[in-house]
């Protein structure tokens, strides 16, 4: 693979990679993740963020740094905004064919290359606005700490406009040989930009309240360029991917009691072993669509959390049905709950419904679950073995209820 011009100076390098791995050992990304990376070349270069040896990463970086006449062993600096192993993973190998290359990184930074890689020498630690002068081109650091690890820093070049901006503006998706945002179709940002809501979901979604720090703080530069360490360059245009992230860092904002945690919609999230849940959430599906509110749906374990993540983590309102399992509530439902309070879905109104056999057992656990999501509910709503006429009326009412909520 080639390497993507910016500017005279500036160069985008990437890997594609599609495995079966789990990213961070826990997200799934069937349509693959890219690693990017940046040359910068003044008569010294530096390389922006490093990468991991996976799925052959290391021949891809090989052959699109030869592709503008450059090789590991010919770089003066390496900046690290991020220390994640997704970027420093081959950090060893790279000290070993380049034992003379300047490290550069916040000071949390250069104590996390000491910790991870026992490398104590050729180390830099940089402060917010400290600069970089590569002899014909300049770059500037900014500290953005938590977007989503403590050390993260994003790296400035002024001359092109580029902000490097490692996790922060990401998102899942191989790119398949292209790298700017005016390269893909309106069809193929479609998918994109859901691979991205998804990314921020599962990976930065905790760290809101920084996200929005960080963009407040970038906000006096003159950005023609993004430039993240996953998903597409957008030089088109940048400011699209920096609202996309300011509204999805909105999202987490939700206070107790007020719907304001999302877009007008619901996320359906389903689950059921013999189908009586099912034949309820139906009739609340009948509901919903009569308001016509839109709504995603997810069955878990089927579907993995992390689109169940991405689709809550949207939508202002959900409908959770859950059947009760041993006394309490079917466990994967259990386990997205669990993750949506460790990922602050927080603020939403909440219908919860399910089946039961003979004594129930999934509303108490539920209950308590819940307590730290500041969710607001409607009215739940329970029943034995399969839903009667009376009750699938009932159940119809409640996802109308919520859809009327969603609505106002
Ligand atoms: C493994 C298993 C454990 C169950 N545990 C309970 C229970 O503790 N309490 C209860 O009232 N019903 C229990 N049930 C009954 C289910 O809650 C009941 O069959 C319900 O209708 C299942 O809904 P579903 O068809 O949507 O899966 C259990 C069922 C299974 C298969
Ligand atoms: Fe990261
Ligand atoms: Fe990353």
């Amino acid at each position: 693979m080639k390497a993507h011009k910016i500017s005279e100076q500036v160069y985008c390098l990437y890997a594609d990679i599609q495995t079966e791995d789990l990213f961070e050992g826990i997200w799934p990304i069937p349509r693959g993740v890219s690693l990017n990376s940046y040359l910068v070349k003044g008569k010294k270069t530096a390389f922006i963020d490093l990468f991991r040896d996976w799925s052959g990463a290391e021949g891809q970086f090989e052959e699109a740094l030869a592709s503008v006449g450059g090789a590991f062993d010919t770089i003066d600096y390496l900046i690290l905004n991020h220390l994640e192993p997704d970027h420093t993973g081959w950090l060893g190998e790279f000290r070993r064919r380049n034992p003379r290359a300047e490290i550069i990184s916040t000071a949390k930074g250069i104590n996390l290359v000491k910790s991870f890689y026992k490398l104590d020498s050729g180390l830099r630690a940089v402060k917010d606005g400290d600069k970089l002068d590569l002899d014909g081109v300049e770059l500037v650091f900014y500290e953005t700490p938590n977007i989503h690890w403590p050390e993260t820093m994003v790296t400035w070049e002024p001359a092109s406009g580029t902000l490097f901006s490692c996790d922060a503006f990401g998102s899942f998706g191989a790119l398949g040989g292209r790298v700017f945002d005016d390269e893909f179709t309106p069809e193929e940002h479609v998918f994109y930009e859901k691979e991205c809501l998804r990314y921020y979901a599962n990976i930065v979604s905790s760290f809101s309240t920084f996200v929005e720090r960080g963009i407040q703080k970038l906000d006096g530069l003159d950005i023609k360029c993004v430039a993240p360490s996953h998903g597409m360059v957008w030089r088109k245009n940048p400011k699209d991917i920096i609202e996309r992230y300011a509204r999805y860092a909105s999202y987490s904002r939700a206070e107790a009691g007020k719907s304001s945690g999302g877009e007008s919609e619901i996320a359906v999230i389903w689950s059921s072993m013999y189908g009586n849940t099912k034949l309820g959430l139906d009739a609340v599906i009948r509901g919903i669509e009569a308001e016509g509110v839109p709504y995603t749906i997810c069955r878990v374990p089927d579907e993995d959390v992390s689109y169940a993540l991405a689709n809550a983590f949207k939508a202002q309102a959900l409908v959770l049905a859950m059947p009760t399992y041993e006394y309490a509530m079917f466990p994967p439902m259990a386990y997205v709950l669990d993750i949506f309070r460790r990922k602050h879905i927080f603020g939403k109104t909440v219908l919860r419904i399910g089946s039961w056999g003979w004594v129930g057992g999934a509303k108490k656990e539920y209950e308590t679950a819940i307590e730290a999501l500041k969710w607001e509910s409607v009215p739940s709503m329970e029943w034995a073995g399969s839903p009667t006429a009376e009750e699938l009326k009932v159940l119809e009412e409640r996802g109308k209820d919520l859809a009327r909520i969603v609505k106002s």
